[in-house]
C-alpha cells in the first residue's frame, strides 16, 4: 500500500483481481482500450506500477480510477491515467498523480514525463496545475494506436515535471 490521500478515496497498488475492471475503465476512457491481458503483462514488468483507487470503506466495489507508471533509475513516465466519469472533478486524478510523484521521489527518480492529446483540456490543465511544463509536441502521434480520448486528434504534447 502506498498510503491514503483525500478521505473519500484510497489509493493502492492494483491487485490482479482488479485488472478486468481496470481494463473496462480504460476502454471507456480511451479510443483504444487496453485488454485485461495487456494490463497483466504490464503489471508483470518490474518497472511498471499500477495504482488503483477505490471509495473508502468499499473494498469489494470495483476500482474507480487508475494510474499506470513506468520508471527507470532516472526517469519515469505516466503510461495511462483515468478516472471513472462519475468521480471526475473530485480531486482523484490529482490525488493519483501526487501518490505517483511521492512514490517516485522516494525512489529518487529525477524526472516524470508524459504524452497527452493537446486538445485534452482536463488532462493538460491537471498536469499544468501539478507543475508539468510542455517540452515538445508530436504531430500525428494519436493517428493510429490511440491513448487519446479522441482518436481523431493528432497532436501529442510532451510534458515534463522535475521531481528533485
Ligand atoms: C484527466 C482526468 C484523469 C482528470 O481526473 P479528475 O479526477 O477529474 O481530475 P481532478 O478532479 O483531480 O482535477 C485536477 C485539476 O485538473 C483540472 N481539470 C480537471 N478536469 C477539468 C475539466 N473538465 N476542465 C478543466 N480543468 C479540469 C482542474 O485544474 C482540476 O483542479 P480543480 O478541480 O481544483 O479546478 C480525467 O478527466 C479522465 O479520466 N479523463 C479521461 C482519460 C484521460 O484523458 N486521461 C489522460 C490521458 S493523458
Amino acid at each position: 500500500m502506498l498510503g491514503f490521500g483525500k478521505k473519500e478515496f484510497v489509493v493502492q497498488k492494483a491487485a490482479p483481481e482488479d485488472y478486468g475492471a481496470l481494463a473496462d475503465l480504460h476502454a471507456l476512457s480511451f479510443a483504444r482500450g487496453w485488454s485485461t491481458s495487456e494490463l497483466e503483462g504490464l503489471a508483470g514488468q518490474p518497472s511498471v506500477t499500477i495504482l488503483s483507487a477505490r471509495l473508502v470503506g468499499k473494498p469489494k466495489l470495483a476500482p474507480v480510477a487508475f494510474n499506470i507508471i513506468r520508471q527507470t533509475e532516472f526517469e519515469a513516465e505516466i503510461l495511462s491515467i483515468a478516472v471513472d466519469t462519475t468521480y471526475r472533478r473530485a480531486g482523484l486524478g490529482g490525488q493519483l498523480m501526487r501518490e505517483a510523484i511521492l512514490h517516485l521521489q522516494a525512489d529518487r527518480v529525477g524526472t516524470l514525463i508524459l504524452e497527452v492529446d493537446a486538445t485534452n483540456v482536463p488532462a493538460v490543465t491537471m498536469y499544468q496545475k501539478l507543475g508539468f511544463e510542455t517540452v515538445g509536441n508530436r504531430p500525428g502521434y494519436y493517428a493510429s494506436d490511440s491513448q487519446s480520448s479522441n482518436a481523431n486528434r493528432a497532436t501529442a504534447l510532451v510534458m515534463r515535471l522535475e521531481l528533485a
